[in-house]
């Protein structure tokens, strides 16, 4: 493992222990969940929209699963609170596994796009928003 690798690890590590945004929003502006099938993993995601009804205020996720899905998840909380639905649910997953910032076979894509996945529905459901084409890779996550 070279150094920049084992620092990854180490942010990863510190994200799966001590996760951001983690807890529920109680009536929630747009929510969902999705689990991983090859695994049984889940996350759940509650998002909060500020006055404009577009800008993120706040969101939290709950879940239960691998260091790198529960890691990437709170990475991504601490990406999008501040930007808006629409900027979301359009935003590349080279944007999130550039900050998960290891190298990961396709199993653990899957993993680490789960919590992204969960929020582009959770949008989608509430504001209309699209799911981009690039969801193609990741048909096996169940999400409702
Ligand atoms: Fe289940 Fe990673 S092993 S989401």
């Amino acid at each position: 493992m070279n150094e920049f690798d084992a620092m990854y690890r180490e942010v990863i590590l510190d994200h799966y222990k001590n996760p951001r945004g983690h807890g529920e929003i109680e009536d929630a502006d747009a929510q969902a969940e999705g689990q991983n099938p090859l695994c049984g993993d889940e996350v759940a995601i509650y998002v909060e929209f500020g006055p404009d009804g577009e800008t993120i205020e706040d969101v939290k996720f709950r879940g239960r699963g691998c260091a790198i899905s529960q890691a990437a998840t709170s990475m991504l909380t601490e990406m999008v609170k501040g930007r808006s639905a629409t900027e979301v649910a359009s935003l590349p997953r080279d944007e999130l596994l550039d900050e998960v910032g290891i190298p990961l076979t396709p199993i653990r894509l899957k993993c680490a796009l789960l919590g992204l996945g969960v929020l582009k529905v959770a949008l989608h459901k509430a504001k209309g928003t699209p799911l981009p084409e690039e969801w193609a890779g990741v048909d096996e996550l169940q999400i409702s």
